[in-house]
């Protein structure tokens, strides 16, 4: 699949998981896409947790009360930033970019691989869960959970929403209003 095949079929997916395992080579292979996305002065702020044992996996989903995808994952990476940046340029800190940009390249991985995913981060920071759940990971102080992806096998067809047309969003040489 190329790169703008993956981008049109990625979607946010909410729906239950098959029970069918996701391979450690797959695991590892969506991971890689991960570390391999540019961060400020390539200073690689984000670390990443793999989550495939089954008893802890379902730990994390039982949290989730409305979100098949996380109730039923067959494997989370949980994405992990420092609680207090630490600034890397004139003063600024880039580690919620440099996270972002490790998840999409996951997020693309991941439907080019076959599989599907959601990006939770806002339900995280919300009663403690990134605290929680930290914990479970064995998170060392000073560092925090931001984003969590539940991977597996889509057992339901979702499409990603609806965009805005180009025209509403971008232009050539001029903001147009
Ligand atoms: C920064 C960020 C935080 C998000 N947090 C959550 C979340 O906590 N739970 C969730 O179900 N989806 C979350 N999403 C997914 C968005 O809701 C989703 O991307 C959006 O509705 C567009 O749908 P699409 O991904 O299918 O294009 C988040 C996405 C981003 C980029």
């Amino acid at each position: 699949m190329d790169v703008f095949e993956a981008i049109a079929k990625r979607h946010s997916y909410r729906g239950p998981f098959r029970e069918q395992p996701v391979p450690r080579d797959d695991l590892r292979r969506i991971v890689q896409a991960g570390l391999q996305a540019p961060s400020g002065r390539n200073m690689q702020t984000t670390a990443f947790v793999i989550v495939d044992e089954r008893e802890l996996v379902r730990k994390i989903g039982a949290l989730h009360t409305s979100n098949p995808a996380v109730q039923t994952a067959q494997a989370i990476i949980a994405c992990i930033v420092d609680q207090q940046p630490a600034p890397v340029y004139e003063g600024h800190s880039f580690q919620v970019e440099d996270c972002a940009a490790a998840v999409e390249n996951m997020l693309l991985a991941i439907t080019a691989r076959g599989y599907a995913t959601v990006w939770i981060d806002g339900w995280l920071r919300l009663e403690n869960r990134a605290a929680t759940i930290g914990e479970m990971l064995g998170l060392p102080a000073g560092k925090v959970i931001r984003v969590l992806l539940p991977i597996g096998v889509p057992a339901e067809a979702w499409t990603q929403k609806e965009k805005k047309p180009f025209a509403q969003r971008a232009w050539f040489n001029r903001y147009a209003t």
